[in-house]
C-alpha cells in the first residue's frame, strides 16, 4: 500500500479556494437528527489547518444514496448546522454543488467562513465518475484535498475526479487512516492478530486471503464462523451457512496452514431456536440440530481475549455475534474489552465493530478507530482505493 501522495502541508493555501472532499455521510434518525457525528468531528483538523493557513475551505460530500435525484431528506442542512456548532464558524450552505451561482457564492464568501456544497449524489453522473462533473467541481477550487477516507473506495466524480484538474493532496484524516492501516499491514509489531466477524463469509474471504501472509493468528466469529466450522466437518445446526463458499473456505484454511498463520474458530456457542431478540439463549459446545448460533460462548471469549492480550498489533473488523440484542452481546463485548485493554497497537475498522465499541463504551481506549467501513475492508483486502490512486498520480513536493 503506497502513501507517497502529496500532503496538505505540501500545498500553498494562502488566499486559495481549497476544494475538500469530505465524508459527511452520517447516520440520521427519522426526524433528520444526526445520531453519530464522528465523521464530521474527524474532518475538523483538516478544516482548521486550511483556515489557519488563510485558505478558503469549500467542502463537498454525499449523504445516503439519492441515486441522481434531489431528495429533500438528504440535503446537507443538518450537517451544516452541526458543523457550525463544532467549528463555531460561519458555514455557508449552498443548495447546489456546481454552476455559476455556486462559483459566485464561493468567490464572495468572507475569509474565515466555510462553504458547504449540496449533496453531490443529487447529480446523476456522480456515482458513475463522470469527468465533466469532476471538472465542474474543480472550477470551485484552486487546489483539491481528498479527506473522505470513508468514500475513497468509490471511483466517483467528487472523490477521484478533481485531482485530474487541480493540484491535489491528502487531508489529515485520510493520511491518519492510511498510516494506521499501513502500521498493521506493513512490518507490524508481532504478534499481529486479526479478529474478523460479521454475517457474510463471502464478504470477508478476500480479507482473510490478504491477511494470512501477514498475520500470526486470525480469530473468527460472527455468522461467517459457521461456514468455517462446517468446512472442518462440524455440525452447525441451523446456523448461518454459505454452502457455496465451503470450497473457498477450505482453500483459505489450507493456505493459512501452509503460511503458519493460525486460524482460531469458536469452540462453544450461544444458541437459540430462532433469530429473535427474545429467543431464550443457551450455551453449548456442539450446535444441536435446529438451533442456530448467535454468539461465541464463554470458553471462546477467553481464548480470544488471551490471544488479543499477547498481541502487539490487533486489527478488528466485524462483530462476534448479534450484539444489537443483549442476550447475544457478550462475545462482542468480551472482544471489545480485550481490544481496549490490549497493550499493543489496536485498530478497529468497519461500521458494525465501530458501533459495537461505541455501544460498549470502550472507543476511547482503542488506538485507531476508522471512519471507513467499506473503505477499510477494501484496504484490508489489499485493494487499491480510487480516491488514493488519484492522488498517487500527482507530483510529490520534495523539501
Ligand atoms: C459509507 O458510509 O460507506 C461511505 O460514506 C460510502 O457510502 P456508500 O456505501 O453509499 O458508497
Ligand atoms: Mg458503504
Amino acid at each position: 500500500m503506497r502513501l507517497d501522495v502529496p500532503r496538505l502541508d505540501d500545498l500553498a493555501l494562502d488566499g486559495k479556494r481549497v476544494l475538500v472532499r469530505v465524508d459527511f455521510n452520517v447516520p440520521q434518525d427519522e426526524a433528520g437528527n444526526i445520531t453519530d457525528d464522528t465523521r464530521i468531528r474527524a474532518s475538523l483538523e483538516t478544516i482548521e489547518a486550511i483556515l489557519q493557513r488563510q485558505g478558503k475551505p469549500v467542502l463537498m460530500s454525499h449523504l445516503g444514496r439519492p441515486d441522481g435525484q434531489v431528495v429533500e431528506a438528504l440535503r446537507l442542512k443538518p450537517v451544516a448546522k452541526r458543523l457550525e456548532e463544532l467549528t463555531k464558524r460561519k458555514v455557508i450552505r449552498l443548495d447546489e454543488s456546481i454552476g455559476p451561482a455556486v462559483e459566485k457564492a464561493v468567490a464572495s464568501a468572507p475569509a474565515g467562513a466555510i462553504v458547504l456544497l449540496e449533496n453531490v449524489r443529487f447529480h446523476k453522473g456522480e456515482t458513475k465518475g463522470d469527468p465533466k462533473l469532476a471538472e465542474a467541481y474543480a472550477r470551485l477550487g484552486d487546489v483539491f484535498v481528498n479527506d473522505a477516507f470513508g468514500t475513497s473506495h468509490r471511483a466517483e466524480s467528487s472523490v477521484s475526479g478533481p485531482a485530474a484538474f487541480l493540484p491535489a493532496a491528502a487531508g489529515r484524516l485520510l493520511e491518519r487512516e492510511v498510516v494506521a492501516f499501513r502500521r498493521v499491514l506493513e512490518n507490524p509489531a508481532r504478534p499481529l492478530v486479526a479478529i474478523l466477524g460479521g454475517a457474510k463469509v463471502s464478504d470477508k474471504l478476500p480479507v482473510v486471503a490478504n491477511l494470512i501472509p501477514v498475520c500470526d493468528a486470525i480469530l473468527i466469529g460472527g455468522g461467517m464462523a459457521y461456514t468455517f466450522l462446517k468446512a472442518q466437518g462440524e455440525e452447525v445446526g441451523a446456523s448461518k451457512l454459505q454452502a457455496d463458499q465451503l470450497e473457498a473456505v477450505k482453500a483459505s484454511l489450507a493456505a493459512a496452514a501452509k503460511r503458519g498463520c493460525r486460524i482460531l474458530l469458536p469452540s462453544d456457542h450461544v444458541v437459540a431456536e430462532r433469530f429473535a431478540a427474545d429467543a431464550p439463549p443457551s450455551t453449548v459446545t456442539q450446535i444441536p440440530p435446529g438451533k442456530l448460533a448467535l454468539d461465541i460462548g464463554p470458553e471462546t471469549r477467553g481464548r480470544y481475549a488471551a490471544e488479543i492480550a499477547k498481541a502487539r498489533t490487533v486489527v478488528w473488523n466485524g462483530p462476534m455475534g448479534v450484539f444489537e440484542w443483549e442476550a447475544f452481546r457478550a462475545g462482542t463485548a468480551a472482544v471489545a474489552e480485550a481490544v481496549a485493554r490490549a497493550p499493543g497497537y489496536t485498530v478497529v475498522g468497519g461500521g458494525d465493530s465501530v458501533a459495537a465499541v461505541e455501544l460498549l463504551g470502550v472507543a476511547e481506549r482503542v488506538k485507531h478507530i476508522s471512519t471507513g467501513g467499506g473503505a477499510s475492508l477494501e484496504l484490508l483486502g489489499g485493494k487499491a482505493l480510487p480516491g488514493i490512486e488519484a492522488l498517487l498520480k500527482k507530483p510529490v513536493a520534495r523539501a
